[in-house]
């Protein structure tokens, strides 16, 4: 932890914990008591501050609102049945976050600020973790550019900060997804294995469009050929073809290396299957469909959890997954709840005690 020196702690003088029901709660939409920021100046990380959740104050000319230098994670934390709180692999955000900075010209944040910080936080608003089954804190650490300057250049300050939202699941239903071949998430040489804010607004316009013909997300394609398929929406993709469960490798840097797709893989092991990452064509995708041996397929992340998928369409040609009869995407799903919520070991370590 960090030591009571390192760290600025003002408490809320009434919580709001009493308004807000934790139960059935939407993703996002609430925020606990507290928050934590740190700035960055002179080339360097002033000392932390734990205060309560407020608006920010900001000079029009900040730089992330003009060049976009803007960073994010997303971490969950859980409530054991004994009432005590565990985090889900913080340490491989940690690094993630450290990646996507040195990708955009960011400063690096030490593990003592972000972990220790993060311990810190949780261990005040613990009381916000929710217990009801797919439920968890959501924990949001970002970085943005706050230099008051509109030229085009690496920010010199920057703010670090984490906040909490109480969460339910993110996809509440099994999901429509559309192939999309006109618009681009991500180039090799790109930012598309950075988890940057720009990523995301990038895609809300190709999003809209699937969304426009009754889809709830894409399935990007590589930028060159439209032909080898990379995420899907705010999730990672898994297909389950014969006896194996093939996801996209990461080796283009095009795609963001999940820490749910990390473990969900490992439960994949568990389970018996082969796992390969690897290229994926739509072409086989469907021949595979065509012969029946397109099994399942279903989107991986740290909100999305695992997200089961009923329909996929490329061009007119439709797949169609009879979600209530699926045998992998539960079995990894109930595999990893279970170490989440604490009722069953957790043999890789996974958890961190707060
Ligand atoms: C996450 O899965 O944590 C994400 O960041 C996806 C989305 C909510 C932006």
């Amino acid at each position: 932890m960090i030591a009571a020196d390192d760290i600025n702690i003002s408490r809320v003088k009434n919580s709001k914990l009493k308004e807000v029901n934790l139960e059935n709660i939407p993703f996002g939409k609430y925020f606990t008591d507290h928050m934590l920021e740190v700035d960055y100046e002179n080339g360097e990380w002033k000392t932390p501050e734990i205060k309560p959740y407020q608006p920010l104050m900001i000079d029009p000319s900040l730089a992330a609102l003009h060049y976009g230098q803007a960073i994010f994670e997303g971490i969950k934390a859980y409530k054991s049945p004994s009432g005590e709180a565990f985090v889900f692999r913080p340490l491989d955000n940690f690094k993630r976050f450290n990646i996507s900075a040195e990708r955009m010209q960011m400063p690096t944040i030490p593990e003592h600020i972000f972990i220790d910080g993060l311990r810190a936080l949780i261990n005040l608003d613990r009381d916000w973790i929710p217990s009801q089954e797919d439920h968890s804190l959501y924990i949001r650490p970002f970085m943005f550019s706050t230099d008051e300057l509109i030229g085009v250049k690496p920010s010199e300050k920057y703010k670090f900060m984490i906040i909490l939202s109480p969460t339910g699941p993110y996809y509440n239903t099994p999901m429509r997804i559309y192939v999309e071949e006109q618009y681009v998430r991500a180039v090799p040489g790109g930012v598309g294995y950075a988890k940057a804010a720009g990523n995301y607004g990038a895609a809300m316009y190709a999003t809209a469009q699937a969304k426009l013909k009754g889809y709830d997300q894409v399935l990007w394609t590589d930028a060159y050929e439209h032909k080898y398929v990379q995420e899907c929406g705010t999730m990672n993709v898994f297909f389950i073809i014969g006896d194996k469960a093939i996801t996209p490798d990461l080796g283009a840097g095009t795609i963001l290396a999940g820490v749910t797709r990390d473990s969900v893989m490992t439960m994949l092991k568990e389970l018996g299957l082969t796992i390969e990452e690897r290229s994926l064509s739509v072409d086989e995708i469907i021949d595979a469909h065509k012969a029946g041996l397109l099994h399942e397929v279903f989107g991986t992340g740290t909100a999305a959890t695992i997200s089961m998928i009923k329909e996929l369409r490329y061009k007119d040609y439709v797949m169609e997954f009879d979600v209530d009869n699926l045998k992998i995407a539960p079995a990894v799903k109930s595999r990893l709840n279970h170490i989440r919520y604490g009722t069953a070991p957790d043999n890789y370590g996974w958890m961190v005690k707060i």
